[in-house]
């Protein structure tokens, strides 16, 4: 007989097969138990035909893979700990030294600095290309380019550009692509029948939608290319809080009706702020006056989404001083980073200290600042916004 220590332990339990409820199970592990030897030395972990380890893979963490493959018109997908992870889980799957990855001069800037940080202490180099032009690009391709980044739009500058252009000098040059598609979140457009190979996905923003879990996506179409992804995923020991998993898992039946929530008002907003006097530019793909408006038509104009961010530049006459004051005075919009939650946030930008000296494409004196529209109600957004203008 054994002692009630022991007996707790191992007390009887097998998972019900008949329980049918709308959420999934949630199944949590490190260890994973194999009914005898023979079923342990013959499972292959790189396959989803079973279970070996939690960090390689339990039912929660697939179900979503799957799901996120499904979202994003792929057919396999990897979770990692973060947006960011996301992207440090491509560049590391894909470089080695003497290799060179290009990535766009508006793109993320952690993107960047994981290339002039780790990546360029393993002699891998990057460069920056003007993502508004597929020439600079082309020409920026050579035999040791092995990767190439891509965003539509900026997430701060908010230039949409001409992704199946950029696509195509990359294919011509049989380089592969990698595009960050959290703006998109597999709804504004079909990243893979614009050509891409991997998208990423920071599912910190609309998936999760509650500003409250870090998670990222890599998506891929090719099992050759998902495996090579595998192998370092479980190399670099990429474990997910199935928690996390759980709370995206929940979140996503409403993903498509909140993105167009907080693209119609996002819309609605930059259209007013467009028609006053203090702002000189309203930088949002679905404005016919933002940049690269005419490539965010002809990519997502069947959608018509256009997620819920949007920057805006002030006047020249408006000094750091008066901005800050302006972004303090909002009483909605809080100050903070990130996007897709309930919640408007506000960020003020100095894009001249944040573009490499190397690209000078930043028309605009005056400051940015970046909106990610949350889920209030959009007239006292506009209130909140109005009465903060009269600060400046
Ligand atoms: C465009 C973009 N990609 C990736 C990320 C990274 O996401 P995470 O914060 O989950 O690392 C962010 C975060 O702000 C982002 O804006």
């Amino acid at each position: 007989m054994t002692l009630p220590s022991t007996a707790l332990i191992h007390h009887p339990y097998t998972p019900p097969d008949s329980f049918d409820a709308p959420q999934p199970g949630v199944f949590k592990a490190s260890t994973v138990f194999f009914k005898d030897v023979a079923a342990m030395r013959a499972r292959d972990w790189r396959t989803k035909a079973g279970y070996t380890y939690g960090l390689h893979g339990t039912p929660t963490t697939f179900l979503l893979e799957e799901r996120l493959a499904t979202l994003e018109g792929g057919t396999e997908c990897l979770l990692v700990p973060s947006g960011l992870a996301s992207i440090a889980l491509v560049d590391f799957s894909l470089l080695k030294r003497g290799d060179e990855v290009l990535i766009p001069d508006n793109a993320y800037g952690p993107n960047k600095a994981l290339a002039t940080g780790e990546l360029a202490n393993f002699g891998i180099t990057h460069r920056l290309y003007d993502a508004m032009d597929p020439a600079d690009l082309a020409a920026k391709l050579s035999e040791r380019t092995r990767l190439v980044w891509l965003e539509a739009p900026g997430s701060v500058t908010m230039e949409f550009p001409d992704l199946p252009a950029l696509v195509a000098a990359c294919r011509a040059r049989g380089v592969l692509t990698a595009l960050d598609n959290t703006w998109g979140a597999g709804l504004a457009f079909d990243p893979f029948a614009a050509g891409v190979d991997i998208s990423v996905h920071a599912l910190t923003k609309y998936p999760s939608g509650g500003g409250d879990v870090l998670m990222g996506s890599v998506v891929t179409r090719d099992p050759a290319l998902h495996l090579k992804l595998k192998l370092t995923h479980m190399r670099m020991g990429y474990g997910i809080g199935v928690n996390d998993v759980e709370a995206i898992l929940r979140a996503l039946p409403s993903l498509p009706l909140r993105y167009a929530a907080h693209d119609r008002a996002a819309r609605e907003l930059a259209q007013w702020l467009s028609g006053r006097e203090e702002v000189a530019q309203v930088l949002h793909p679905a404005l016919e006056e933002s940049p690269g408006h005419a490539h965010w038509k002809a990519l997502c104009g069947r959608s018509n989404l256009a997620a819920g961010l949007f920057s805006i530049v002030l006047g020249e006459g408006y000094g750091t001083e008066a901005v800050d004051r302006f972004c303090d005075s909002l009483q909605l919009f809080k100050l903070g980073y990130s996007w897709g939650g309930p919640i408007s946030l506000v960020v003020p930008y100095d894009i001249g200290l944040m573009r490499d000296a190397s690209v000078a494409r930043w028309p605009h004196k005056g400051t940015l600042v970046r909106f990610s529209i949350g889920l209030e109600d959009v007239d006292d957004l506009r209130a909140d916004l109005a009465q903060a203008l009269m600060r400046l």
